[in-house]
């Protein structure tokens, strides 16, 4: 059958349909929950948790299912170790006042320093030995791949280009996420900045495909069961879909956001550093516009994101939408499933149709 592939009996999962993970508070238990109880495999962002934070929430998770689940953090977590000059401050202070003042509130003071999280996390995912660790923006050491194999943890990392799959494969990882442009949130790409890292899924997995032993799993622009033959035909072992399941009312997305992710506004979709610092696809509004090619104003990730906060939180109440990036990735417009379980139904289903083999 189609869905018996080499990930699949890995991880233990009967369709090797991954769901994929989402920072930023977006994830949910419940759609974890749904997913891999669906037979595939549901994935949670932590990258923003406290390892406290993580145990609870692997204890949450395990109440609502027995199935596999990935726990996935972001390797790298900070640029420019985590600061800014009074003097970039002031720039971005600049560039961004007219949006404060449209929602009528003041710039915020300048983001404290920050400090990397990902070491703690990592060792709580250790402890936790979640079925699948997933993490992005980086490699891990051998010797952390080896510690991962021993307590029975299936490690997979995400790859923008064929020199980074190379790269992870070289660090012992045991599966590779083909993350290719059309993907909806951030780019994750480590070793070349992501402006130069662009590749579409399906060159990526066939580049990848063609020079790595270790399973691919393709991510970017896959919402239909026709997506997931497509990837499986091009050499892809799995697929993992962000977009789709995002807009599922089991997500943490707010109604909105998963309204708008069905709406004509999904035609349009942007990468822009101007949210958070780093380069990410949502849909397009005035300030992806507006900021494109003034990145140079930008603070730092993540201190971008902080700077932000403000402003997404009063656009919302005043419900501007045009001033708040909603994240999603160019398949959008074929959404057609509101419910995790359906759409994981009508996923296997068509992709269960005609297979070419
Ligand atoms: C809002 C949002 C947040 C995301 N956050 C993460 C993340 O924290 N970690 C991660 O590995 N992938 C993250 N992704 C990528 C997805 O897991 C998935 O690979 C991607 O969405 C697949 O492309 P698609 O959106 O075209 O389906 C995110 C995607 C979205 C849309």
């Amino acid at each position: 059958m189609w869905y018996n592939t080499a990930s699949a009996k890995k991880i233990g999962i009967q369709y090797p349909i991954l769901q994929g993970p989402f920072g930023g508070n977006l994830s949910s238990v419940r759609l974890v929950a749904a997913v891999s109880n669906a037979g595939g495999l549901g994935g949670y962002g932590a990258y923003t948790h406290t390892p406290q934070e993580i145990f609870s929430l692997d204890r949450e998770i395990r109440a609502s299912t027995g199935k596999p689940y990935n726990l996935n953090l972001w390797v790298s977590d900070v640029d420019n170790s985590g600061s800014a000059t009074d003097g970039q401050y002031a720039q971005t202070a600049k560039l961004f006042q007219p949006y404060f003042d449209e929602v009528g509130i003041p710039l915020p003071e300048k983001p404290a320093p920050f400090q990397s999280r990902f070491e703690n996390q990592l060792q709580a995912v250790l402890d936790i030995r979640p079925k699948v660790f997933s993490y992005l923006f980086g490699t891990l050491s051998p010797d952390i791949h080896e510690q991962c194999r021993k307590r029975g943890i299936v490690t997979a990392g995400a790859a923008t280009t064929l020199d980074e799959a190379l790269a992870l494969e070289a660090s012992g990882v045991d599966m590779i996420i083909a993350s290719g442009f059309e993907a909806g949130g951030h780019r994750p790409s480590f070793l070349d900045t992501p402006e130069s890292s662009l590749t579409g899924t399906f060159v990526l997995v066939q580049l990848i495909r063609e020079k790595v032993k270790a399973p691919v799993i393709a991510a970017g622009g896959i919402a239909t069961g026709a997506g997931i033959k497509a990837a499986m035909q091009l050499g892809a072992d799995a697929v993992q879909i962000g977009t789709a399941f995002l807009a599922c009312e089991e997500s943490n997305a707010p109604p909105i956001h998963r309204e708008l992710l069905f709406s004509d506004r999904a035609k349009y979709t942007t990468l822009t550093r101007a949210f958070t610092g780093r380069l990410g696809r949502g849909l397009t509004n005035r300030i992806s516009k507006e900021m494109s090619g003034r990145e140079s104003g930008f603070l730092p990730f993540p201190l971008q994101s902080q700077f932000m906060s403000d402003l997404r939180k009063s656009a919302m109440e005043q419900e501007k939408w045009d001033l708040i990036l909603f994240w999603g990735g160019q398949i959008a417009p074929l959404l057609k499933h509101r419910k995790a379980g359906e759409l994981m139904q009508s996923l296997v289903e068509e992709a269960g149709k005609n297979l070419i083999s």
